[in-house]
C-alpha cells in the first residue's frame, strides 16, 4: 500500500456509464472492531458494496463480459447471456446487459434473497430458481440446459472462467496496494482474509501477492486466509445447510486453489458467527455489509487470536485486510437482519417511552427486543389506535395527495 490520501479519489469526472463505476472501492480502517478486540494490528476492510452493482462480483461480470466481446464469443445485441449464480454475479451481468443489449437470464437457488431476484429483474434480467446445487436441476444444471437449447446463448462461466481470479489480479489488488496510507510506516500486507465461493476473489489476489512476492523477495511473505462456512466442504467438514449466502460449496470450483502456496490456512466460521459480526459493523463501524462479509469478519478474528495469527495480532505496524464482500441491501427481508443488534433491555428506548408516554411504535414494539416481520404486523394493529388517537393517521396517500 503506497499512495497519499490528498490525492487519491475513487472517481474522477464524468464517468460514461454504471460500468466505470465497478469497483475502485474504499478501504476503511475497522478501528472501533480493532480496538474492541485489543488488536494492535490495523483491521482495514475493502468495502465492496460501493461498487456500482452492489458487490465484489461486479468486477468479474465486467471482465468476463468485455474479454467474451473481444474473442467474439458475445455479439451486442445478439447474444443471450445464462449464468448460474448465487446472485452478485448476476447483478453484475445483469448490468452489463442492460447498458449493452444483451438479454440475461439468471438461474438463482432457491436460498438466495429476494432482494437479489427484484433486483436482478429490475435490470431486466430473466429468472430461474432452482432447487439444489448437486442435481441436474441445480442452478448450473438448468442453466446448462438452457443453454443448449436456445440460439446465441453464452454461459461465461465463473466457476471455470479465468477472467473471474484475473478481476481480483488486475483490479482489487492493485487497489488495496495504492490505497492511501501515507502515514503508513509499513505499506505491506501482512494478512489477507476472503470468503470463498468461486474462490475468485482469494485466488486472484493470492495469485497477484505470490507474483509480487516473486518480485520483491526482501519483503515479508503475505499469509492469506480463506473462510468457509460450516456446512461447505471447501475449507474442510461435512456438507451441510447453513444461511449465510455467496460462500462454501458441496465441489470444488476450478478457479479455486484452495492449498498452499495459495492459501495457507482456512477458517471455518458459522451463521451465528457471521451474522453477529454483520450487526457489529453495520452498528460500529456505520458500514452497511452483507452476511459474508461478517463471515470475513469473524474469521480474521478467529485467526488473529489464535497461536497463528499472534504475532501479526500484536504487531501495530502489520496490515490486514478484510474483503468484504457485499451490502446489506440484498437482505433486508432476511430474519436475521430484521432481528437487529439491539439486546432486549435498552435505557435509552425506556426513557423515550416515559417521555413521550407511549408505546414507540418501531418493529421492536413492546421492548422485549425481538422483532420480527410478524410481530411488527401484530404491533402495528396493536399501536394502530394508540397512535392515530395521538398523532391522528398519517397515509402516505395523504403526503403524496397534497404535493400534488
Ligand atoms: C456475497 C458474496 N460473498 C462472497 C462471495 C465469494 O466470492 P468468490 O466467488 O470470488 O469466491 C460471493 C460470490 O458470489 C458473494 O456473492
Amino acid at each position: 500500500m503506497s499512495g497519499n490520501s490528498a490525492n487519491q479519489h475513487h472517481w474522477s469526472g464524468v464517468l460514461s456509464s454504471a460500468l466505470d463505476a465497478v469497483g475502485h472501492t474504499p478501504l476503511i480502517h475497522l478501528k472501533r472492531i480493532q480496538e474492541a478486540q485489543g488488536l494492535q494490528c490495523r483491521l482495514l476492510g475493502k468495502v465492496e458494496f460501493f461498487s456500482a452493482g452492489g458487490s465484489v462480483k461486479d468486477r468479474i461480470a465486467k471482465r468476463m463480459v468485455e474479454e467474451a466481446e473481444k474473442d467474439g464469443r458475445l455479439i451486442p445485441g445478439k447474444s443471450v447471456i445464462i449464468e448460474p449464480t448465487s446472485g452478485n454475479t448476476g447483478m453484475g451481468l445483469a448490468l452489463a446487459s442492460a447498458l449493452k443489449g444483451y438479454q440475461c437470464i439468471i438461474t438463482l437457488p432457491a436460498k438466495m434473497s429476494l432482494e437479489k431476484e427484484v433486483m436482478l429483474r429490475a435490470l431486466g434480467a430473466e429468472i430461474v430458481r432452482t432447487p439444489s446445487w448437486d442435481s441436474p436441476e441445480s442452478h448450473i444444471g438448468v442453466a446448462h440446459k438452457l443453454r443448449d437449447s436456445m440460439p446465441n446463448a453464452v454461459i461465461l462461466d465463473q466457476y471455470s472462467n479465468p477472467n473471474n481470479p484475473l478481476a481480483h489480479y488486475h483490479t482489487t489488488f492493485p487497489e488495496i496496494m495504492a490505497s492511501p496510507s501515507s502515514d503508513f510506516e509499513n505499506k505491506e500486507i501482512d494478512l489477507i482474509v476472503a470468503g470463498a465461493g468461486t474462490g475468485g476473489t482469494i485466488t486472484g489476489l493470492s495469485d497477484a501477492i505470490r507474483d509480487r512476492e516473486k518480485a520483491f523477495p526482501e519483503k515479508n511473505k503475505t499469509t492469506v486466509v480463506a473462510v468457509d462456512p460450516v456446512g461447505s466442504i471447501l475449507g474442510g467438514g461435512e456438507p451441510g445447510n447453513y444461511a449465510v449466502e455467496g460462500i462454501g460449496y458441496d465441489f470444488f470450483p476450478e478457479v479455486l486453489k484452495p492449498n498452499a502456496p495459495s492459501i495457507d490456512d482456512w477458517v471455518k466460521v458459522n451463521d451465528d458467527e457471521a451474522f453477529a459480526m454483520t450487526k457489529l459493523m453495520i452498528r460500529k463501524e456505520a458500514l452497511f455489509v452483507g452476511g459474508s462479509s461478517g463471515s470475513a469478519l469473524a474469521g480474521a478474528l478467529k485467526y488473529l487470536h489464535s497461536p497463528k495469527g499472534q504475532s501479526i495480532a500484536s504487531n501495530p505496524n502489520a496490515n490486514v485486510i478484510i474483503i468484504l464482500p457485499d451490502g446489506v441491501r440484498n437482505y433486508l427481508s432476511k430474519d436475521w437482519f430484521l432481528e437487529g443488534a439491539q439486546g432486549p433491555s435498552n435505557p435509552l428506548r425506556e426513557k423515550m417511552r416515559e417521555i413521550i408516554g407511549r408505546e414507540l411504535g418501531d418493529a421492536y414494539g413492546t421492548g422485549s427486543g425481538v422483532p420480527s416481520t410478524r410481530k411488527e404486523k401484530k404491533n402495528d394493529e396493536a399501536l394502530n389506535g394508540e397512535v392515530s388517537d395521538k398523532l391522528g393517521s398519517v397515509h402516505l396517500e395523504d403526503v403524496v395527495g397534497e404535493s400534488k
